[in-house]
């Protein structure tokens, strides 16, 4: 394991020291004349699974640093489940390191869906999982069928306007109403990288028109940046809904 890597629980906003990521310190830079998406299928070729981590960290720690990862979040999620939730999205689920996981936490359904094909491709087969691509920006789900989205490390990741713009439009639509948003994503006071907008918790706060409440629950730190956790309840819904995450 990496020496860089050092993790302590999740009890407050002073968390240290996790691990990854695919914003700080990557040796895999944007070309400029490289889209988005082009830059992550590049990134995905090159890298494989390991593409979705800090590319400091070997293939070898992989399955730590996630283990790592899901004992941090996992246990916030379950707290801000209600007991119903049947269908969990993992919004850019890559090579799906989350996407069984969250299956078996709702004790239910998971499907990742990410634009990259070959990341697909590696993700581990489970009951109650399924994998989709994303094509054209478009989620390919019904409108309203989702009880809770899952978003890790994704949106920092989508640097073009229009398409984080989209992005956040689809998660709206496929999430019921009274739904749950888990946003997980690197809020580090740092200048942006071609790949990487470094935002702040305000900013994603702000992004989603229908949740207006979202919370700010955690903080873990990877390299000394800030990664926030993040909940909010998609508007309507039971009243039970009207709560807060
Ligand atoms: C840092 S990785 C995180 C992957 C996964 N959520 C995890 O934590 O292991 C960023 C992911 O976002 C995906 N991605 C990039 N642009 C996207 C977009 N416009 N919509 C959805 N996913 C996107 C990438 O393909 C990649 O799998």
């Amino acid at each position: 394991m990496s020496k860089n890597y050092e993790m302590r629980p999740l009890a407050t906003a002073t968390l240290a020291a996790l691990l990854f990521i695919a914003s700080s310190g990557c040796a895999g830079f944007r070309r400029a004349s490289e889209s988005d998406i082009e830059y992550w299928e590049r990134r995905a070729r090159e890298h494989g699974a390991r593409s979705v981590l800090n590319l400091g960290h070997t293939a070898a720690e992989l399955e730590e640093i996630t283990r790592l990862q899901a004992d941090i979040l996992f246990p916030i999620l379950r707290r801000h489940l209600r007991g119903h939730e049947k269908v969990v999205l993992d919004f850019g689920s890559g090579p799906g390191r989350f996407t069984p996981g969250l299956a078996a936490v709702v004790g239910g359904r998971a499907i990742g869906v990410d634009p990259i094909q070959s990341l697909l491709d590696l993700a581990p087969r489970a009951p109650g999982v399924e994998y989709k691509r994303i094509e054209n920006g478009r989620i390919p789900l019904a409108d309203r069928s989702v009880d809770v989205v899952w978003i890790s490390l994704v949106l920092g990741t989508i640097t073009e306007q229009s398409a984080l713009r989209q992005s956040v439009a689809e998660v709206e639509r496929v999430l019921r109403d009274g739904g749950l948003l888990f946003l997980v994503e690197n809020t580090a006071e740092r200048r942006d990288k071609r790949h990487f907008e470094f935002r702040p918790v305000e900013f994603y706060a702000s992004i989603f028109p229908s949740i207006p409440m979202i919370q700010h629950v955690g903080d873990y730190y990877d390299f000394g940046e800030r990664i926030s956790v993040m909940v909010g309840r998609k508007m309507g819904g039971p009243a039970s809904a009207d709560k807060g995450p």
